[in-house]
């Protein structure tokens, strides 16, 4: 069967009507190289209201400012250390946000009252191009409802907004969770949120150490940091390889059925309907092996899973290593609180 044909990347008309409602202060969705963001001209205080009522997130939660090119920062910030030249000439554009001193011009709505400000220059064509066409910078955070998973494909922002905002297509996400969030205000460089870029990779471009994020010190400045952040409604549990089979028969015991989400293929392939409940199927989902091709499936896969019935989501837990750090932390807030 034909799939409905969603273009996997938008045109330049595309590209002017969304300038134009962003200029009447309208909101538009885009595709970041991360995930999708939920975009407002970031000179217009009403519209980056409209992005606080939207997505029902507290307005003392910052929002990421999206500029085209290097040369835009000044305007935005208060003041460049050379850190953030090494990391921007490393990194940029990419996954990658920076928090620096905000310009005083810049408008504390898009700050959520901080004196510091996020940046990042995407690197998605999309997002480029729409930058450059606006001529201004965009605020955006993911294009979800405060607390749900983050959306990494136009089909995922229509799920959580409908028709309320325009959203330009550009195909799925490459990196598939959110950017590397580095604080360059203190002494130290500080990472505030994990992502597919490394404190490692970090580190080498420095020269110096890095500081990990503390687990306590950075709510609510980080909304990511929240617990329960990234949550499908179904309650997530992550747990070990060698338990997850026993899991599976203590839940179904119990009457429960659960979808499956792990890097290994089940002992018995295909998908098992739940004895009592015909219409609760548990589904086993094989996650790519590879902690690149993992975040990149991530929250389509939780999201996919979300929609099943299922009583629980049971993940195989990530490996140690720091290239896992990012999908190893939305895990974690995944399942928090349950
Ligand atoms: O990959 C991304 O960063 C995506 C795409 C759309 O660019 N955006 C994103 O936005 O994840 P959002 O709003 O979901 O997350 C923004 C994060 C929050 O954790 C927020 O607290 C942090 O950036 N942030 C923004 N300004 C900050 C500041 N001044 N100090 C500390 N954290 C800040
Ligand atoms: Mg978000």
């Amino acid at each position: 069967m034909q799939k409905a044909s969603v273009p996997d990347t938008c045109d330049a008309a595309d590209i002017d009507s969304a300038v134009a409602a962003l200029r009447a202060g309208e909101l538009v969705a885009f595709p970041t190289e991360t995930v999708y963001g939920l975009g407002a001209d970031a000179r217009n205080e009403q519209a980056l209201l409209k992005i606080f009522e939207l997505k029902g997130r507290p307005a003392d939660h910052p929002l990421i400012l999206h500029i085209a090119s290097l040369n835009e920062l000044t305007e935005w910030v208060a003041e460049v250390p050379q850190s953030a030249k090494m990391l921007a000439s490393h990194f940029w554009p990419g996954p990658l946000t920076l928090v620096l001193p905000r310009h005083p011009r810049v408008s504390k709505v898009l700050t959520g009252g901080q004196d510091s400000i996020a940046v990042r220059i995407p690197a998605h064509s999309v997002a480029q191009a729409l930058l450059r066409a606006l001529g201004s910078g965009l605020a955006a955070p993911s294009a979800n409802r405060y607390g749900h998973v983050s959306p990494t494909s136009m089909q995922h922002v229509k799920e959580e907004f409908g028709d309320a905002v325009q959203v330009l297509s550009g195909g799925d996400c490459d990196v598939g969770v959110e950017s590397t969030i580095v604080s360059l205000l203190d002494e130290t460089p500080r990472i505030l949120r994990p992502g597919m870029i490394t404190m490692a990779d970090i580190a080498a471009v420095l020269g110096e150490p890095v500081q990990a994020r503390s687990p306590v010190d950075t709510v609510p400045r980080v909304p990511g940091s929240t617990l329960q952040h990234y949550a499908p409604q179904t309650p997530v549990s992550v747990l070990p390889a060698e338990v997850l089979s026993s899991a599976i028969e203590v839940a179904n015991a119990a009457g429960e059925c659960v979808a499956v989400l792990a890097r290994h293929a089940p002992a018995a392939q295909g998908v098992l309907a739940c004895a009592d409940t015909p219409a609760f199927v548990l589904r086993w989902v094989q996650a790519p092996a590879d902690a690149a091709g993992f975040a990149h499936d991530l929250y389509a896969r939780l999201r996919e899973l979300d929609k099943l019935g299922a009583q629980r989501i049971l993940v195989e837990r990530v490996p140690e290593e720091p290239e896992w750090d990012a999908v190893r932390d939305r895990l974690q807030r995944a399942s928090a609180g349950h």
